[in-house]
């Protein structure tokens, strides 16, 4: 339907119904994927983890032939073919693949940690599984996919269905006309290749995770359900929300949003396109959500015979002057920065609900924490749950990072999609406080035309969160002392000044002369330090004066580094770079690194090195403070 007419008929919708946040639907409206199924894994459902078949692909043959000709059947992955029987039958026909007799791999999870060979393998593996679906008896299927990095070509019996470019946000694909009755065959180009065009580009200080990541389903719902639905706590003391159907009966549908336990349940009426917002005082009794009291309500949208059920928490975040408040009142994020991987020699980035609580629980319990910087992209959506069931507050970013095509129109298109993938996805958390739009971009004008392009775009699908993003820094001396200053005019885009800061591990200075560091900044607006830190390889202990790499020095850095952290004005947090050891191949000292960036409070065995703890005392004594 022309976005016109979508214009007409939402106003048309809003004389019949309460007040809506029209501005958020129309703005995401042209940015919103064709299917969300929010709440997709409490549906039925039919997980297709598991083993399934690979077949390298180096060169890409099975997509495009030399000079980009159509690729030669007889290397085609995707054909629904039953490669032995076809040989049984002898002839001149032969195959140079065969997806049934071809290895297998624990889906989900990257291809560089299934086998030495893979290790390093940055390029196409086309990978496959059979499975036999329900009947559908009139439901509709769906295939979601909740990660796939970087690229994916999606088949299913011989046949196109989709594509999709971005390695950490989910898509779905309708497959109810194209599955058949028995079994049927998945395959899945998955293109770990990143370029110059690409988000992010190449080179990124952590490892290439190529692979089917997270989790796939085949999702079943009835032929009109409820696509996608939110609900939020305005600053006004009012519970806001929308909901969209999808199917041939969306329009004029009655329309319930209830949640349990909290005495609140509101009708509407879909709109022509299957739209309806609702608008409703917050009642007395609500519990807010907050670290300290994570408290979720089970919420059911309902409309058409279908229900999405969440859990979810009402909280409101704003800034005021220089402080974040949560729920009116004044925070500081005690958190740190962690990267999507699990503990364990040999990350494949598989993130169980298992791996995810070993993680959070050492930020929540361990340092005593109270945030999380998931960076450099979006994480698992169960890590983002499980931050709303264990109270963290969460940092989420988009990979735009270090350097971009700043002046590729579809490099922002790709960067706006994936905004609106993770919006989408995660607006119902109310652990999630803060959408970054970059990490470390060297200060040009089209680099900040483009991050201001990625705020107003982030503001527009939610309008609730904040705006951040991790800046770098200059660096002067002024009158004999060290001036570190925010000046970068991104600034007049963001709500929360965060930046990078190293002083004391990069460069020669000091560790002593970090207290005595000025800071400057342009506005009056939060400010948190995004990432500092310093390597140290667990179990290395330098005798006499700490040496870089050593235990002592990192712990001693952290002291020197919180007590300069005390004298920044108008500082409301932190996330130390980084809650555990991780993989980059850009760190290959054969002692002390090996392929693994050492700034980790803990090892990738979840060691604790001397630094945890400098950090865990320091956050009991802040909780003590902001307590007061
Ligand atoms: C940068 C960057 C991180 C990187 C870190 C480091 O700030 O944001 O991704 O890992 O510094 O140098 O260890």
């Amino acid at each position: 339907m022309p976005l016109l007419s979508r214009l007409i008929a939402a106003v048309i919708g809003l004389c019949l119904m309460s007040a809506a946040p029209v501005m958020a639907q129309n703005a995401a409206s042209d940015l919103r994927p064709k299917y969300l199924l929010t709440g997709a894994i409490d549906r039925e459902n039919d997980d297709l983890s598991g083993q399934w078949t690979y077949s390298k692909d180096l060169y890409r043959t099975g997509l495009t032939d030399i000079n980009g000709w159509v690729a030669k059947s007889r290397m085609q992955r995707y054909r629904d073919l039953d490669v032995a029987a076809e040989e049984a039958k002898g002839g001149a026909t032969f195959f140079e693949f065969d997806m049934d007799r071809g290895p297998q791999m624990s889906i989900p999870g990257a291809w560089n940690a299934a086998e030495p060979e893979l290790r390093y393998y940055d390029g196409l593996i086309w990978f496959q599984r059979k499975f036999t679906p329900k009947a559908l008896s009139g439901k509709r299927a769906f295939l979601r996919f909740e990660a796939v990095n970087y690229r994916a070509y999606i088949y299913l019996n011989g046949k196109e269905i989709g594509r999709h470019e971005g390695g950490f946000t989910p898509f779905v694909f309708e497959v109810t006309d194209a599955l058949k009755a028995g079994e049927n065959r998945l395959t899945v180009g998955v293109d770990s290749k990143h370029d110059g065009k690409t988000i992010p580009t190449e080179i990124t200080d952590w490892d290439l995770y190529g692979g089917i990541t997270r989790p796939v389903r085949l999702i079943y719902t009835p032929q009109t359900f409820v696509d996608d639905a939110t609900a939020t706590l305005t600053t006004q003391g009012r519970i806001t929300g929308s909901v969209q159907l999808n199917g041939a009966n969306a329009a004029g549908q009655a329309v319930t949003f209830a949640v349990a336990g909290a005495g609140i349940k509101v009708s509407a009426t879909t709109d022509a396109t299957g739209y309806a917002a609702f608008d409703v005082k917050a009642p007395k009794g609500l519990k807010l959500w907050s670290p300290e009291s994570p408290t979720l309500y089970d919420v059911t949208f309902s409309a058409a015979g279908d229900t999405l059920k969440d859990r979810m928490g009402f909280r409101t975040i704003a800034v005021k002057g220089e402080q974040i408040l949560l729920n009116g009142k004044p925070i500081f994020l005690r958190g740190i920065s962690l990267h999507e991987e699990e503990f364990g020699t040999n990350p494949a980035r598989r993130i169980t609900p298992q791996a995810a609580r070993a993680l959070l629980s050492e930020i929540k319990y361990g340092l005593h924490g109270n945030y999380v910087r998931l960076s450099h992209y979006p994480h698992s959506e169960v890590t983002v749950r499980l931050a709303d069931e264990m109270g963290l507050l969460v940092w989420s970013e988009i990979p735009v990072y270090w350097t971009v095509d700043w002046e590729n129109p579809e490099a922002l298109a790709k960067v706006k999609h994936m905004q609106a993938e993770t919006i989408y996805r995660d607006r119902n958390r109310a652990s999630v406080i803060l959408w970054s739009v970059g990490n470390e971009t060297p200060i040009s004008e089209p680099r900040t035309k483009f991050h201001n392009a990625m705020a107003d775009n982030a503001r527009a699908l939610d309008p609730t969160r904040l705006i951040s993003a991790a800046l770098l820094v200059e660096r002067k001396t002024i009158d004999g002392h060290v001036v570190i200053a925010i000046d970068d005019p991104l600034v007049d885009k963001l709500d929360v000044m965060a930046v990078n800061t190293y002083a004391g591990w990069y460069g020669d200075d000091k560790l002593d002369a970090l207290p005595d560091m000025r800071w400057t900044a342009p506005q009056k607006k939060p400010i948190v330090l995004s990432e500092f830190g310093a390597d140290a390889l667990a179990g290395y202990h330098a005798v006499g004066e700490p040496k870089k790499f050593s235990e002592e020095y990192q712990a001693e850095y952290y002291r020197k580094t919180l007590e300069m952290a005390d004298k920044i004005p108008g500082l409301q947090g932190m996330s130390p770079w980084i809650l555990k050891d991780f993989q980059s191949p850009r760190r290959e000292h054969p002692i002390y690194q090996n392929g693994w960036n050492r700034k980790g409070l803990l090892s990738e065995t979840g060691e604790h090195k001397l630094a945890f703890e400098v950090l865990a005392d320091y956050y009991v004594r802040k909780a003590a403070d902001t307590a007061k």
